[in-house]
């Protein structure tokens, strides 16, 4: 809010004023004119009333009147008393004309009077003309939109689609025999889909980890995770208590806590008793997940419990290790240990993805037990035939090779900086725990953690032996490359399997080398531009963050991924409710007091019905068509979204031939300049309208104002206030009647953050965000607003700011609001974004960012330009530079004071911290209407008058 009140280059636009001044020039001239004629009359008269007086009797000849009055002027030659009478004579008449005069002023100011008062009124009555024809044209495009509509509703031939009711199934599982076959499970032959309808809202139960432990004395669920998932599980919205309504059932495995005797048979089979033995388990196993979840132990054996000794049935089996002939694809889950915190933001744990390139070009720290590696260093002078015999012999064994290579070239010739141990410095403690087929992880977490954060590549082995698909090493491995922005590489990446590939596009975050490529690994390194490092690394944060960071990320992920599979949509994203601040009782006055606009007579477009943006249409599909982008791009499968900024567009014939409801191409698609664009919205997308947003806070009469302003505005659905003072409304306040309904919300509390709430009484895609003391003049609103429609992923906006480095410090960014011709933000306060934005501010953006907003009560606009910088990888749109700034009786000091300013160089530093990268970006482009500038025609209209 306070970020318009800078002083920045507003342009204060009088064209109103101007016009008025030019009136009341025209008005005096007029006037003086009037005056001066009056004057010659009246002299004329006197002169001739002398006159007149003088000749006294009419018929004298003109030398005798001179010679008399000749005589007049001789008083010596008068006599006293004919002088004195001659003197109240002149004074009688000059009292008279006086009088005369006197009459003649009066009258003069009636006539100036009437004069003025009548071009007053011819003035009036060409405004109202004005106003009417435009009122006029108005209607009757107005009439022709509503003609369209409802000619479209008549002509729709297909209802609107009513979802079918939610089919639940109601029934426990029947009990079937065991089968046999589940080796060879798929989600065709063994998945139970008659459980989850498309409509069911893909319901998932969890067996009590407290009451239904798959244990024996010996084999305990870590308590960590029965907590922690039992508690993740409890926020997941698809959680039910009910389990014959569940479509998927699902049972905590967790880890093995002490690993003697879990092999022996008697402890398996009683394992297996207790699985069999579920209530719903249904004789099979149908739909249930059973979740063996890694986290302190990542040895393979414990990694694996299910690997061929326990009959798990028709169960999908969801862990981290698992053996290549025992994992069937699309049915089993291989997922990263859990070992991330509960929930809450995990920024923190993360290393700033800048710069590209680190002190080490590639990491490895690990070690394979009881395989003694010999490494060959090359020493002076030393005759090492010796060597090459041994790897000559052991040429079969590709690791061997691997590591004798990777050996050398970290004693290469090389600029480049490598950290390669094969041996663990120091040595692994527990050998118990380490396998003799996979590379253990060396050290401490914050040891390893202290290494990746300075490599630009983190190497990954495949096990040595080809038989795992994944083990938990290898995902842990990945999980603290990830997060510590070190690129994965995976050498055997043809050779195993990350977690949730079904879904995740890792390629995009990690490199895939078969291992006979090590050869060639030092070279395809070297080869990758910084523009492709920093990409790859900003993907991996992305999943990382979403996915794998946190215990309540897994555990939805798992989820979604079932249910992705399913084709079954998410639950509906959580919207805000919009409490008004007025009780039922109350009935807040009305006033008529109406604000015109001075340019209000230019027809800007028509006056609608409120109508809401359609919702939900693509319910099925966007999981379909963008299901690379929702999980990959805008990492969020989790809600499913009334509409997005991102959705498909109609080929251009396609709204003529056939798909034609709620097109309103121009001059019904013949094209056209002003009038006609005026007429219609055009474009791409469907007819639509857009919601004004204002945040205020305790300026009723400001607000008022602005919200009086907002009369007759084309293609307005509805006006949302968000009051965020305590204090209610003052009960007298009138309240302007502008055609659209205003809905006055109470905020729960008094916070910057309101302003993207994601509020239900928002119905509309488009979102015109805008300070409650903000004058923006109509056309410059309707401009913004087609802009968007062309631009619906990005803010489109008015005040244009830039993030500048800080030439002082050169490690630091400073928020800037002087004249510039490159940009990177634009306030909202007064932008238009898309209400899919509000959401992903509330609810997907890290609380840190918010919390900072409160704290400084400023910065919420900064942080939306990062939200959606982020998320798009685009800078926002300036539109045109006319944007009048009028704020009666504010104070003007909030925010041109200093703390503003250093509070926002905060906050451009700290939000680029918690994002890990400064994801705003430049742009020189500002947006103009068509025929701005442009001659045309007498007979054409530009598109906007002053745009
Ligand atoms: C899509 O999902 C939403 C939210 O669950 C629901 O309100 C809407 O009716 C659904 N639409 C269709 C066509 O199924
Ligand atoms: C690989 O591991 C499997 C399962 O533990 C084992 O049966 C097999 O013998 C191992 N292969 C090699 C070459 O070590
Ligand atoms: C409703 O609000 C008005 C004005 O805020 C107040 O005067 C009135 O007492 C309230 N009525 C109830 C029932 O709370
Ligand atoms: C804006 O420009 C003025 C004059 O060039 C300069 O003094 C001032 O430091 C600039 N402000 C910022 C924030 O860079």
């Amino acid at each position: 809010m306070a970020g318009l009140l800078e002083s920045a280059p507003y342009y204060q636009f009088d064209n109103g004023r101007g016009a008025c001044h030019c009136l009341t020039r025209i008005k005096l001239s007029k006037v003086i004119i009037i005056i001066l004629l009056i004057l010659v009359v009246v002299s004329l008269f006197t002169h001739n009333y002398l006159t007149k007086l003088d000749t006294g009797s009419p018929g004298m000849d003109i030398s005798q009147t001179h010679s008399r009055l000749e005589t007049f002027e001789d008083f010596t030659s008068m006599k006293a008393s004919d002088l004195k009478s001659r003197i109240e004579e002149m004074l009688r008449i000059k009292t008279s004309v006086s009088n005369e005069l006197r009459d003649l002023e009066g009258k003069r100011q009636r006539l100036q009077r009437d004069v003025s008062s009548f071009s007053q009124k011819i003035d009036d009555l060409k405004q109202e003309l004005l106003h009417q024809q435009t009122d006029l044209d108005r209607l009757k495009i107005s009439v022709v939109q509503a003609q369209a509509a409802q000619r479209e509703a008549v002509e729709r031939n297909t209802p609107e689609l009513a979802p079918p009711k939610r089919i639940l199934i109601n029934k426990l599982p029947d009990i079937i025999s065991t089968i046999d076959n589940s080796r060879s499970c798929k989600m065709y032959n063994c998945f139970d889909h008659s459980r989850c309808a498309l409509t069911s809202g893909f319901p998932v139960y969890l067996y009590d980890p407290d009451l239904y432990t798959i244990v024996n004395n010996n084999w305990d669920i870590d308590g960590f995770l029965r907590t922690t998932i039992k508690q993740t599980l409890g926020y997941n919205p698809h959680l039910t208590k009910n389990p014959s309504e569940a479509c998927i059932f699902i049972v905590l495995i967790g880890e093995v806590l002490s690993l003697k005797e879990t092999k022996t048979s008697f402890s398996l089979r009683v394992i297996e008793q207790k699985l069999h033995s579920l209530p719903y388990w249904g004789g099979d196993g149908r739909n249930h997940i059973l979740l063996n979840l890694a986290r302190r132990d990542l040895s393979v054996a414990s990694g694996n419990i299910f690997s061929g000794s326990i009959n798990t049935g028709r169960a999908i089996i969801v862990q981290s290790t698992f053996l290549r002939n025992q994992y069937r694809e699309n049915y089993d889950l291989i997922v990263p240990p859990i070992l991330g915190p509960p929930g809450g933001d995990i920024w923190q744990e993360c290393e700033k993805i800048v710069p590209a390139r680190r002190k080490y070009l590639l990491s490895f720290q690990g070690e394979i037990k009881n395989k003694k590696i010999k490494t060959i260093t090359p020493r002076q002078g030393d005759d090492t035939d010796a060597d090459i015999e041994k790897i000559i012999i052991d040429e079969n064994n590709l690791d061997n090779f691997i590591i004798q290579h990777l050996n050398e070239m970290t004693i290469g010739t090389t600029m480049d900086k490598f950290l390669i141990q094969f041996e663990c410095i120091p040595a692994i403690e527990n050998n118990e725990l380490t396998d003799s087929f996979d590379w253990s992880l060396c050290g401490t977490e914050s040891s390893r953690k202290e290494i990746l954060k300075q490599s630009t590549f983190s190497l990954i082995l495949a096990p040595a032996n080809t038989s795992y698909i994944s083990t938990s090493t290898i995902q842990a491995r990945l999980y603290e490359s990830l997060r510590s922005g070190a690129i994965p590489v995976v050498l055997g990446g043809d050779q195993i399997l990350l977690s949730y590939d079904e879904v995740l596009l890792w390629k995009k975050s990690a490199i895939f080398l078969p291992k006979a490529r090590v050869t060639e690994m030092h070279f395809l390194l070297r080869a990758i531009p910084d523009n492709d490092l920093l990409t790859m690394k900003r993907q991996g944060r992305l999943i990382w963050e979403r996915y794998m960071g946190t215990v309540q990320g897994s555990v939805d992920t798992i989820i979604a991924v079932i249910r992705d599979r399913l084709g079954i949509p998410p639950l509906p994203a959580i919207q805000t409710t919009s409490p008004s601040v007025f009780n039922d009782t109350f009935v807040p006055l009305k006033s008529d007091n109406i604000i015109t606009e001075p340019e209000a007579e230019e027809s800007l477009g028509p006056l609608e019905p409120p109508y809401p943006s359609p919702a939900y249409k693509r319910n099925y599909t966007s999981m379909l068509i963008h299901r690379h982008e929702i999980w990959n791009d805008w990492v969020d499968p989790f809600n499913l979204y009334p509409q997005l900024p991102f959705d498909t567009v109609l080929p251009s014939d396609a709204k003529f031939i056939g798909s034609d409801v709620g097109f309103r191409p121009i001059g019904k698609g013949a094209g056209g300049a002003g009038k006609e664009f005026s007429e219609s919205l055009g474009g791409n997308h469907p007819r639509e309208q857009f919601t004004i947003v204002i945040l205020t806070y305790e300026r009723e009469q400001v607000l008022i104002n602005s919200l009086a302003r907002l009369y007759g505005l084309p293609y307005l659905n509805k006006v949302v206030v968000v009051w965020n003072s305590p204090k209610l409304p003052v009960e007298d306040l009138r309240w302007p009647e502008i055609g659209v309904p205003i809905v006055i919300i109470k905020a729960s509390k008094n916070s910057l953050n309101n302003r993207f709430l994601p509020f239900d009484s928002i119905e509309t895609e488009a979102v015109l965000s805008v300070d409650d003391d903000a004058h923006l003049r109509h056309d410059e609103i309707m401009f913004g607003f087609r802009v968007w429609r062309e631009h619906r992923d990005q803010v489109v906006g008015f005040p244009g700011r830039f993030h500048a480095w800080d030439q002082n410090d050169h490690n630091s960014w400073n928020y800037n609001s002087n004249y510039s011709c490159e940009l990177s933000m634009v306030l909202t306060g007064a932008a238009f974004i898309h209400k899919h934005y509000t959401y992903l501010y509330t609810h997907w953006l890290p609380q840190a960012i918010r919390d900072k907003v409160d704290e400084y009560m400023n910065c919420e606009d900064i942080a939306m330009n990062f939200l959606v910088s982020h998320l798009t990888r685009k800078p926002p749109v300036k539109v045109t530079s006319r944007w009048t700034f009028r704020c009666p009786g504010c104070p003007v000091s909030l925010s041109e004071d200093d703390t503003h300013f250093q509070e926002r160089h905060k906050c451009i530093n700290f939000f680029s911290q918690v994002f890990g990268y400064m994801p705003l970006l430049n742009t020189q482009y500002r947006a103009d209407s068509i025929l701005f500038k442009t001659r045309i025609p007498h007979d054409k209209q530009k598109c906007f008058k002053f745009i």
